[in-house]
């Protein structure tokens, strides 16, 4: 019985720091700068628009229409930052580009605006 509760309290205890570990690993990252490629790994624009930005993603590919190749000399709302940026907060209608104000901070909008600029070089 003095064994189980032994075991018990050293489990506890490696969760515990386990979870402390946890927090200051991540601490760091949160106050970073945001990187546009995370939010675009992470948030699921990977899926449709595929990681070179080709409009290859496994959804994206179902889609109609699809996404666009990034790397297109002209997109519907154009290619500068602030078009790019009103694009990700609006989203494109009638197709399954969602707006994403609200969804995504100020900073990681921007920041996913400069990577997907950059995945079309447009630089
Ligand atoms: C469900 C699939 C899907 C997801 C998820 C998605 N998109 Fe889109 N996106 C589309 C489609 C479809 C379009 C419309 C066709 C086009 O213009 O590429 C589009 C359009 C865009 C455009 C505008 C291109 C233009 O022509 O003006 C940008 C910029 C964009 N997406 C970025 C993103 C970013 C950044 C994310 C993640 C935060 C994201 N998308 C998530 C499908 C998706």
């Amino acid at each position: 019985m003095n064994k189980i509760l032994v075991l018990l309290l050293a489990a506890f205890t490696l969760v515990a720091c386990d979870k402390k570990q946890e927090s200051a690993n991540t601490a760091p990252a949160a106050a970073a700068a945001v990187s546009g490629e995370t939010v675009y790994t992470e948030k699921g624009c990977v899926t449709c628009h595929g990681a070179q930005g080709k409009g290859d993603g496994p959804v994206g590919a179902a889609l109609k229409p699809k996404p666009r190749n990034f790397a297109d000399a002209k997109w519907k709302n154009g290619t500068d930052l602030a078009s790019v940026i009103k694009s990700i907060e609006a989203g494109i209608t009638g197709t399954g580009m969602a707006p994403y104000k609200g969804v995504l901070t100020a900073d990681e909008i921007k920041a996913v605006a400069e990577h997907v600029r950059k995945l079309g070089n447009k630089t």
